[in-house]
């Protein structure tokens, strides 16, 4: 059965690109639209590169439901998250609970929350002397990285010099992980 994806993020969207091309080879998975708070970002060249529907919503559009209804019309059955910096309300959690993936780039619950994203939490990470970090992918509620994990891949760091480093090597876990689980998870959803 024919499964609609959104797919949000609010920056690069490289993760939406490997989320993209990996659908593009599943016949019962169509990305009707990708959407970004930011109007500047990567993600929607990226989106219009491949040809998949796309657009700027503001942050007012996601808080008043506007971007829900706008969703609903496009029968999206499952939102993605990617790299997407706004929280989501509870209403729009409610409407796809169970149905809406965020990927976070650290071992939740260690390292999320309000203000942890992008280098900082490698940063973090480094300072810590962990000797292995990862990524997170969880269900999302109306609370920062919070709803409940789904999966988890871990990476060893105890050789890097730098947070950078530790970015790479996650952001490869996400782009092998993120496509093949949330492809397991809407096919599995009947
Ligand atoms: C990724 O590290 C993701 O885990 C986090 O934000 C980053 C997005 O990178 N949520 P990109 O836009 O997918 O390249």
């Amino acid at each position: 059965m024919l499964k609609k994806v959104a797919i949000l993020s609010s920056g690069s969207g490289s993760n939406a690109q490997a989320l993209i091309t990996h659908f593009a080879s599943q016949e019962n998975i169509e990305v009707v639209f990708v959407g970004s708070n930011r109007a500047s970002a990567g993600v929607l060249e990226k989106a219009r590169h491949s040809e998949v529907h796309h657009g700027h919503f503001t942050k007012e559009d996601l808080n008043n439901g506007s971007l829900l209804n706008a969703l609903e019309k496009l029968e999206v059955d499952w939102v993605l998250l990617a790299g997407f910096l706004l929280r989501i309300p509870i209403e729009f959690c409610s409407r796809y609970q169970g149905r809406i993936l965020n990927i976070h780039p650290s071992l939740l619950p260690k390292y999320g929350g309000k203000g942890m994203y992008g280098i900082r939490i490698h940063e973090a990470v480094f300072q810590a002397g962990e000797k292995e970090s990862g990524m997170t992918i969880h269900y999302v509620n109306e609370h920062y990285d919070d709803g409940a994990v789904v999966f988890q891949g871990r990476v060893k760091i105890d050789d890097v010099t730098n947070a950078q480093e530790i970015a790479e090597r996650v952001l490869k876990l996400e782009h092998a992980y993120y496509p093949r689980i949330s492809t397991e998870l809407i096919t599995l959803d009947k």
